[in-house]
């Protein structure tokens, strides 16, 4: 894995916490050039000064001009990227009449709309050099649809469904891109969700998630489903009746 990975300018969204950190420091460890953007600039600056090869350019994925203004920056600095990690992500728990629209709106922003913008323009000049990689975070929640995590699951499902698209539109040309869906990971998700402490599920460690997540990539895997359970979990929805699925899935999330 090591080898496929060192060299590579390889840019992560949301590099500053949880499962965009791991793929940093795993990353790190291979050898790749990195590029880390985030919201949380003097986070990242102390990351890449440990870093063998890092640069951060700081922004905010909920402001529909970033995407390209960190296109345009690593376009200036001469920078070529070979593979995209698009894994900043939120969600939010409640009804959604209980939830603020502003958290709404800025969620479908950073999950579906930034990272398409990102996967638009990088694409644009893999396909030119007829090689490249994307990784897109998606969620076990993109095979179900989540009451109490509404729009959080309708996102995933949008990322899981555009990245499978975007595999066979362009794995002729050299480009692999790969959904990954973990389920519930221990990081800050469930703090910044406002989830209950008493969230149900078995929580995977980041570092699990992004390795299984690389070993896939590497092999020119479309999708990668984090863990037995996730696994077991996301395909036992094909076949049972969604009034059952849905039922369950909200009985569990009320705890949450
Ligand atoms: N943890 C789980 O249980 C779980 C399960 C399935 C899928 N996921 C997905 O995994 C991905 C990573 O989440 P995580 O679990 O590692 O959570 P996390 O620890 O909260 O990290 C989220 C990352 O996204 C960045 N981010 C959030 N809003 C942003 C914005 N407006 N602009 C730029 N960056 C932003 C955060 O950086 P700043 O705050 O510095 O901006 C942070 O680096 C997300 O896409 C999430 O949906 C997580």
């Amino acid at each position: 894995m090591k080898n496929y990975y060192s060299d590579k300018t390889i840019l992560i969204t949301g590099a500053s916490s949880g499962i965009g950190l791991e793929f940093a420091n795993q990353l790190n460890e291979f050898g790749a050039n990195l590029i880390l953007t985030a919201r949380s600039k003097a986070k990242l600056n102390e990351l890449a000064e440990n870093y063998q090869s890092a640069i951060v350019i700081p922004g905010d994925l909920s402001d529909n001009t970033f995407p390209s203004q960190l296109y345009n920056e690593i376009q200036s600095k001469g920078i070529e990227v070979d593979i995209l990690i698009n894994n900043a992500g939120f969600g939010s728990i409640g009804k959604l009449l209980r939830s603020d629209s502003v958290i709404y709106e800025s969620m479908v922003q950073v999950n579906i709309t930034s990272l398409t913008q990102l996967s638009h323009l990088f694409i644009t000049d893999m396909a030119e050099k007829g090689k490249g990689g994307i990784i897109n975070v998606a969620s076990v929640a993109a095979f179900q649809p989540v009451p109490y995590m509404n729009v959080y699951s309708a996102t995933k499902a949008y990322v899981r469904s555009f990245s499978l698209a975007l595999h066979e539109e362009y794995k002729d040309r050299g480009i692999v891109i790969t959904a990954v869906c973990p389920g519930y990971t221990k990081t800050n998700f469930q703090n910044a969700a406002k989830m209950s402490p008493n969230a149900v599920g078995i929580k995977m460690l980041p570092d699990d998630v992004v390795r299984q997540s690389l070993i896939a990539h590497k092999k020119g895997k479309n999708l990668v489903i984090n863990g037995l359970i996730n696994k077991i979990m996301a395909h036992s929805n094909r076949f049972l009746p969604s009034a059952i699925t849905l039922a369950v899935t909200r009985n569990l999330m009320k705890k949450a």
